[in-house]
């Protein structure tokens, strides 16, 4: 062979061996070409060991202990408690551990220790809580299954040592996206979906949803459900709820109205769902969890966060405007938002005082007076899967307004109701 030949075969092979890599990066479409999966054992939950494999997104996660405020003056990383700036949350929530203790959320390292020490807990505190604070839940749900809910949650905490970590969002040995959370598995189910089998761009927003969603605990056992089968719209969720869901009634019984009350959970994912980036197929991960590049290195950053603290990298991949012009619009947004959730609770709060006092009369009609609670649990259903939601309207601004509209109405049509029950019959 003259070595004329031997170049040219050794450039065809490079070639070839080039577009070989290249037809199979357009099967294999996974972001993890670049790296090297680890073989991590399942049941390992320690982030740092993890970290050793994975030192770029290791790195990033060790940021979500840092504490500080959003750019945007709402939301945050710091433990406030809410009630300074919404008085009216102390009545709203009166006769239910909300109304003692409810405090902005920051990251998810602190999940296990934040319900350590929350004034929420107590002996009577259902062990259902440490659903969404610890990546141990599948080692629980698979020795006991649904039992683990039911059991104290004083009970259960000794045992758990790992917050919100690597494998509530991984499985281990592929290093591919997975959700555990059995309530959301079968809550999807039930929506005809099949979590185990979704496309990896879905799958970037329901390894969130499976924790950031709202839930109510099934009175006998304290499983955890969903209440989406009907849709996710809070009119849906809260027709659902109507129907008494194994038996479920009501969160609590508000003292002063007497009104058999639901409280919201985040319902992040479901108001996310309904906007106009989750209808362009933004997902979670785009805005919360942006690629990042260091020394010519790409990689996911794990610091979940209010993105507008790198607006940067999570807005201006899509986004042609400036980071300023971006900023000012998501702030505005929330301060139409804010103004009208504010007004929305105040005046709920108005509507159990009127409740309240109109109910302690002995001519009071009872058939007005039942009519002004049903009103009050809506209007504050509607109020709170606002409130209880954190992105101060960010994820769907018209949902937001429209939903505290309505709180607002029925709120007014109770403290009507409220006062016609008090001039008797
Ligand atoms: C809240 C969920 C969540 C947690 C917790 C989490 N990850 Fe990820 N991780 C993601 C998402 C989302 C992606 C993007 C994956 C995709 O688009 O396919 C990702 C991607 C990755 C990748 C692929 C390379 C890259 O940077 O895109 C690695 C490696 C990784 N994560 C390691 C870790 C390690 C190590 C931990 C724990 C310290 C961790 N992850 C915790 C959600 C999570
Ligand atoms: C296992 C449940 C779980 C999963 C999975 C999860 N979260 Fe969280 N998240 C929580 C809890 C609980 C908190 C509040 C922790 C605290 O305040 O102690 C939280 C807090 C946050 C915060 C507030 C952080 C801050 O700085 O104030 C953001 C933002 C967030 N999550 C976004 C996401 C996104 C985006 C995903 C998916 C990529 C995700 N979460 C996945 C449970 C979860
Ligand atoms: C288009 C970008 C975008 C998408 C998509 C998105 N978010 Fe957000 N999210 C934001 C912005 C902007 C805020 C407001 C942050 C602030 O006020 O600083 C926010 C706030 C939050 C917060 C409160 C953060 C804090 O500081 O307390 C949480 C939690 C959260 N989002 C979770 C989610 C989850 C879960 C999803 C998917 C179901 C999602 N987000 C989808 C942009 C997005
Ligand atoms: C993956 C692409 C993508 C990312 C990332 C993204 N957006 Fe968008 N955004 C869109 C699309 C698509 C629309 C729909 C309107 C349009 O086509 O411009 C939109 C619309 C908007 C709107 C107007 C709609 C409304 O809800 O009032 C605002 C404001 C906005 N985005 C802010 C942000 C901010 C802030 C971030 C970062 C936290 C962000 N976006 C991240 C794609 C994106």
């Amino acid at each position: 062979m003259d070595s004329n030949k031997k170049i040219w075969m050794t450039l065809g092979g490079i070639v070839l061996a080039m577009l070989f890599i290249i037809v199979l990066q357009l099967f294999v479409r996974t972001p993890y070409q670049t790296i090297k999966v680890a073989v991590i054992p399942e049941g390992e939950y320690d982030p740092a060991v993890w970290g050793r494999h994975y030192p770029l997104e290791y790195k990033s996660y060790l940021r979500n202990r840092e504490m500080a405020a959003s750019p945007t003056g709402f939301g945050g990383s710091e433990k406030v408690q809410k009630s300074i700036k919404e008085p009216e949350i102390l009545v709203n929530f009166k006769g239910m551990p909300f109304s003692i203790d409810y405090t902005e959320d920051r990251g998810h390292p602190y999940a296990l220790e934040d319900l350590r020490d929350t004034k929420r807990v107590d002996k009577t505190t259902a062990g259902a809580c440490m659903t969404c604070k610890t990546a141990q839940l599948a080692d629980l749900f698979k020795e006991k299954g649904w039992d683990y809910a039911k059991m104290p949650l004083l009970d259960l905490l000794p045992q758990l040592k790992h917050p919100i970590v690597c494998a509530n969002c991984h499985d281990p040995k592929t290093m591919n996206l997975r959700v555990i959370n059995p309530a959301f598995i079968e809550a999807m189910e039930k929506r005809g979906i099949d979590v185990k089998k979704a496309p990896r761009e879905e799958m970037r927003s329901y390894v969130c949803g499976q924790c950031h969603a709202e839930y109510y605990f099934v009175p006998v056992g304290k499983k955890v459900v969903f209440p989406w089968v009907r849709g996710l719209h809070p009119e849906k969720m809260y027709e659902y709820y109507s129907s008494i869901p194994n038996g479920f009634e009501m969160d609590w019984k508000h003292p002063d109205s007497e009104t058999k009350m639901l409280k919201a959970q985040h319902p992040d994912f479901e108001m996310w769902s309904g906007g106009v980036h989750a209808g362009s197929g933004v997902s979670c991960a785009d805005c919360h969890m942006p690629y990042m590049k260091v020394d010519g290195q790409k990689y996911t950053s794990h610091w979940v966060t209010s993105p507008m603290k790198h607006g940067k990298e999570a807005c201006r991949t899509c986004h042609t405007q400036s980071d300023q012009w971006l900023l000012d619009r998501v702030k505005s947004i929330q301060n139409s938002v804010w103004e009208m959730q504010h007004t929305a609770g105040q005046t709920v709060a108005r509507a159990h005082q009127a409740v309240g006092k109109a109910s302690k009369s002995a001519r009071a009609d009872r058939a007005q007076l039942d009519k002004a609670r049903e009103l009050i649990r809506k209007a504050q259903w509607y109020w709170d899967y606002v409130a209880a939601e954190n992105s101060m309207g960010f994820h769907n601004p018209v949902l937001a307004l429209n939903t505290l509209g309505r709180s607002v109405d029925l709120a007014h049509q109770a403290i009507a109701a409220a006062e016609r029950a008090a001039g008797g019959r």
